[in-house]
């Protein structure tokens, strides 16, 4: 099966022709790293982590080698939702520190080749965001949705003097912005158009923020529930009308700035506008087949299934690859599919029966195919999922999914805070992870045969080889386990995420190039002949002549 990162046959699509657009961009080479702000460093002594205490870990993720960090919102909010709920756009929140430490982050960060990217919260505010306050007493106000009556369960009382409900775009405390409705309904005679005046007041504020922070050494933004914005949208036509509209507006004032959707739909997010979508744990099965991060965090039985990165060997790796296929023949070289190691939403890749030794593998996978690949703070240091926490600040979206355990305090060192604050462990956003084996990155940077260390020179690959990235093609010579991929044409990447030994036989032209085959990064991979024999859990990345 031939892969390519960046195929250029298929036709373009409608959207991708009406805007100019480059397709270059600084995030083909990107390796991301999402930090939580609260959980991160805390610089201050309260508990809770800060802009400082990102600042002061810099050298940190310049040692290990990221190129961009997305922090989750650091705005002022009620923190009812962990930040996801906007009080104000355009001022970082007073448990984070100042816009002045943000202004600064980003120039240290720069000065190390790192790049900052934040949060775009652009569906939905607080309902202590002063544009709601007005709106709840003025009904001539349309940056939000009202009806005159609870049109079901997503519809909430005005808090105000005026009449009538507001739709909830997440949480009730979560009020929808209005960018319009892509049908007219006589029923719901309060939808508006996408080109109203209210829609397009709310097109002109995103375009407001985005230009604030921008001016001020962001490098773009990861924009939350980009796919909610226009209401009654089937096929999300509209919306991405709307954002192929705001890529044009980046394109001609800010070219260098990078848009990253949370969609989870790259083939429709991409050719809109966005330079880049996740493979996420909430659409199709394209994450969930790879390595599903629910155990813990979110035990449907329904969402079940087996996935490849199951240390029993019964998943299987062509959902995966069909989705990348089909993802990026879509996209067609408009931009990328990003693939994260988890996120703040679900649980981490060290979780239920997954233990650590998967996750290099995991890693080696991560780093050396065409994706973007982003990875959550902890991750590179096999930070486990925490069960049993109580919900914090909006965490518990239902009794089965505590999102709290994927956002414990970073392990930085063996001391009794972590490294990570100096309070009391009361004060602590979260309690720390209780296990007495607790990962740090003290002691995995002593360590040369940790996950931190494999994760920084698999990071240092990826650099030195472009075709180890986005650009580069991938073809995959065996799909079971292990995984064997050529990248390039010079690259062999074996996987085996199970704990059971495998092998593969290489037949046709790589198999007469694997006596040359040259470990640039390996554990237990034996070369003989046209055969790989991979011990459990074991990975590679060659070089062939
Ligand atoms: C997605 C974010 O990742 C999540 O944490 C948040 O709760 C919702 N969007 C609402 O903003």
């Amino acid at each position: 099966m031939l892969m390519s990162g960046t195929p250029s046959s298929s036709r373009p699509t409608e959207s991708q022709l009406t805007e100019p657009r480059s397709t270059e961009s600084w995030l083909a080479d990107a390796v991301l790293y999402q930090i939580y702000p609260q959980s991160f460093a805390d610089a201050n002594g309260d508990g809770i982590g800060d802009i400082a205490g990102i600042t002061e870990r810099l050298d940190y993720l310049s040692w290990l080698g990221v190129d961009a960090i997305w922090l989750s919102p650091c705005f002022a909010s009620p923190f009812g939702d962990a930040g996801y709920d906007v009080a104000d756009y355009l001022r970082v929140a007073e448990r984070y520190g100042t816009n002045r430490e943000l202004i600064a982050l980003a120039e240290a960060a720069r000065a190390r080749g790192i790049r900052v990217l934040l949060d775009l919260v652009a569906g939905h505010t607080s309902i202590d965001h002063p544009w709601f306050r007005a709106a709840a007493d003025d009904p001539d106000d349309h940056r939000y949705i009202w009806s005159d009556r609870a049109a079901g369960s997503r519809w909430n009382p005005s808090p105000g003097s005026r009449p009538g409900y507001y739709l909830q775009n997440f949480y009730p405390i979560q009020p929808a912005l209005n960018f319009g409705y892509a049908q007219m309904n006589d029923a719901e005679p309060w939808r508006q158009p996408v080109d109203a005046a209210g829609p397009r007041a709310n097109r002109a504020a995103l375009r407001d923020i985005m230009t604030y922070w921008l001016d001020r050494g962001i490098s773009g933004f990861r924009v939350d529930m980009a796919s909610s914005l226009v209401k009654d949208d089937p096929d999300r036509a509209e919306t991405g009308r709307l954002w192929t509209e705001l890529r044009g507006w980046l394109e001609q004032r800010y070219p260098q700035a990078a848009l990253i959707a949370e969609w989870g739909d790259p083939a429709v997010s991409v050719p809109a506008g966005f330079h880049a979508d996740f493979f996420l744990h909430f659409t199709g099965r394209a994450l969930l087949s790879l390595w599903d991060n629910r155990a813990g965090v979110q035990q449907r039985a329904a969402l079940s299934g087996p996935c490849y990165f199951d240390a029993e060997g019964r998943g299987s790796v062509d959902e995966f690859l069909a989705a990348y296929q089909a993802a990026t023949a879509t996209i067609a070289g408009a931009g990328w599919v990003a693939l994260p190691t988890s996120n703040h939403d679900f649980s981490r890749l060290a979780c239920g029966p997954r233990t650590r030794d998967q996750l290099g593998p995991a890693f080696a996978f991560l780093l050396t195919w065409p994706t973007v690949p982003a990875i959550y703070y902890g991750d590179e240091i096999g930070m486990r999922y925490v069960p049993g926490l109580p919900d914090k600040e909006g965490s518990e979206l239902a009794p089965d999914h505590n999102r709290a355990g994927s956002r414990t305090p970073m392990q930085w060192d063996d001391s009794a805070g972590a490294g990570f604050s100096t309070a009391a462990p009361e004060r602590f956003y979260l309690p720390l992870d209780p296990a007495a084996d607790r990962s740090s990155v003290a002691a995995q940077r002593a360590d040369g045969d940790s996950l931190l260390n494999l994760v920084r020179r698999l990071i240092a690959l990826r650099r030195a080889h472009p075709a180890l990235g986005t650009t580069g093609g991938a073809e995959v010579l065996c799909s079971g386990y292990p995984l064997v991929y050529l990248r390039g044409t010079s690259y062999l990447v074996v996987v085996n995420p199970r704990r059971e030994p495998a092998r593969a036989a290489v037949a046709g032209a790589t198999a007469a190039r694997l006596s040359t085959a040259r470990p640039l990064e390996a554990r237990g991979v034996k070369v003989a002949g046209g055969e790989l024999t991979v011990d459990g859990f074991g990975y590679g990345v060659f070089a062939l002549d």
